[in-house]
């Protein structure tokens, strides 16, 4: 069977799940399926016998793994490439560990593989992504229960993945931190130049709450991409499961915890979101999580405040004058009144 070339179609991808789950293809049906965001990979949701399953089968090759972004300055998220073959074995791989580590209550059993059609099975776990769950809270003020307990049990799995692999020490020079962001504003440009210095001094005003240059910090394993749309809840169970490993791997703890809070934060930019909504999601998740120290807290704080300043305002700002129609003739709306209004949100002590 030809695999690669797109458009993929249901038929294939029953072929792939059941090449992976060493079974006859009539044994099993595809109810639903679609290609990711990135055109990367084809998921599908079906049932072999009677057992809801989720596959991936992998459409590119050399296959782009994303990397996390860890830093404000950061424009973009950096990729590697891997051939699907050694793509399929990693993220079969790092699930089992995973598996291992937290159990099938909150990772989805892995059920087959195949190489050849570069295919993974799971078990279907059910439930809804918590990206959407988050979104519907925030917009329509609706799903307050399940997104808070999804955050908290979010919070709880970090903690429980940091504490059982946890074993050295890494040190964060700040000092560096800081002097990026400063060659950054050397480099100019009228308009983001405030905002990089805003963003700069919300670095310096959190990293003044640390008493020395240098970050010491835990060495552990990290999920890797530690986000909403990796995540989904099973409200009739009250479980949280935590989906796609492909990125795990030895990490600082302050990683994934800067992922999840980055990305709860970039909500901010939405004028219609409230702060207040925003920050009670965070204390859910922190409620989980648990006590972090100060020059922790201090650190995160800064950097996913200030990333949101020097990276996603601007972006946000660019992608309304790119959309056209009322999203282009609000843009210089937003830039003149929302913008530094979101400035100031995003300024004060979160
Ligand atoms: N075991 C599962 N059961 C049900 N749904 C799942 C399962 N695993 C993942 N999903 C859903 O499928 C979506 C895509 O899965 P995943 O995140 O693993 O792919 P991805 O690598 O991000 O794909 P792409 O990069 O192509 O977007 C997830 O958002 C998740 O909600
Ligand atoms: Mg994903």
């Amino acid at each position: 069977m030809n695999l690669h070339p797109n458009p993929i179609d249901a038929e294939q991808l029953r072929s792939c799940a059941a090449a992976a789950l060493q079974c006859n293809r009539r044994d099993l049906s595809i109810r639903r399926w679609e290609i990711g965001p990135g055109r990367r990979s084809a998921c599908a949701w079906g049932q072999v016998f009677d057992k809801p399953f989720f596959s991936k089968t992998l459409l590119k090759d050399p296959f782009p793994v994303m990397l996390p972004v860890v830093a404000p300055w950061e424009e973009d998220f950096g990729s590697v490439l891997r051939s699907p073959a050694e793509q399929i074995e990693t993220e079969w791989h790092t699930n089992l560990r995973l598996f291992r580590i937290a159990g099938p209550e909150s990772v989805p059993t892995p059920l087959g593989k195949s190489i050849a059609h570069r295919t993974i099975v799971w078990e279907d776990v059910g439930g809804v992504r918590v990206d959407e769950l988050f979104k519907r809270h925030l917009l329509l003020d609706s799903q307050t229960p399940a997104v808070t307990a999804a955050l908290t049990r979010a919070g709880e799995w970090l903690r429980h993945l940091q504490q059982r692999s946890g074993g050295g020490f890494a040190t964060l020079n700040l000092q560096d931190v800081v002097e990026q962001m400063r060659a950054r504003l050397a480099l100019g440009g009228s308009d983001s130049t405030r905002r990089v210095h805003h963003a700069l001094q919300i670095l310096q005003e959190a990293f003044a709450e640390i008493p020395s240059s240098e970050l010491t910090v835990r060495t552990v394993l990290g999920h890797g991409d530690f986000t909403l749309a990796n995540m989904r809840w099973n409200a009739a169970k009250e479980r949280l499961y935590v989906v796609d490993f492909e990125n795990f791997a030895p990490a600082h703890e302050c990683q994934d915890l800067l992922s999840l809070i980055f990305e709860m934060r970039t909500r901010l930019l939405n004028p219609l979101v409230s702060k207040r909504s925003v920050m009670a999601l965070e204390n859910a998740f922190w409620s989980g999580y648990g006590p972090a120290s100060r020059p922790i807290m201090s650190f995160i704080h800064g950097i996913a405040s200030a990333r949101i300043l020097y990276f996603h305002l601007p972006q946000a700002l660019q992608k309304r004058k790119q959309q056209g129609g009322i999203s282009r003739a609000t843009a210089s709306v937003y830039s003149r009144f929302l913008a530094p209004a979101m400035l100031a949100r995003c300024m004060e002590g979160m």
